[in-house]
């Protein structure tokens, strides 16, 4: 039950920062233009599938996941975000978004590692991993 709750919330969240990077990826001006529109579509496209996994999983356990956009944003600590065309100031909000992801994940790992779900355990440790590889490669774009 709690598993099938911080899935729900996990879900909420993804489903918001999928959105904000559809937004980054139509908005986006600047020299960078070429290279960041694709960069997102990539980004979001990924999202997506990790979307449709986790609200599939959420069925699995034997919940319903969310699936209006009311309750993403009701539940959500990722913010929609709106006008945003500058680069950098994109790339700082998805790095925001993962550092939350990662907390969530990390702690979804915690309980599913208790509960034996060694379905749970392999989403979420596969998505910790990929992801700190996208802060790594997101910050450096940063300079940071
Ligand atoms: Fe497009």
């Amino acid at each position: 039950m709690e598993l099938i709750e911080k899935l729900n919330d996990l879900l909420a969240n993804y489903q918001v920062f999928y959105q904000n990077t559809r937004g980054f990826h139509w908005n986006i001006k600047g020299e960078k233009f070429f290279e960041l529109h694709v960069k997102f579509e990539e980004l979001y496209t990924d999202l997506q599938l990790k979307i449709d996994e986790i609200a599939e999983r959420v069925l699995t356990l034997g919940g319903v996941p969310l699936h209006s956009f009311n309750d993403y944003l009701n539940n959500s600590e990722v913010k929609a975000v709106q006008n945003v065309t500058d680069g950098s100031k994109c790339i700082q909000s998805i790095l925001d978004s993962f550092k939350i992801l990662l907390e969530k994940q990390r702690a979804i790992l915690n309980v599913s590692a208790e509960a034996d779900d060694e379905g749970t355990n392999a989403m979420a440790s596969d998505y910790i991993r990929e992801q700190e590889k996208q802060v790594w490669m997101y910050s450096s774009w940063l300079n940071k």
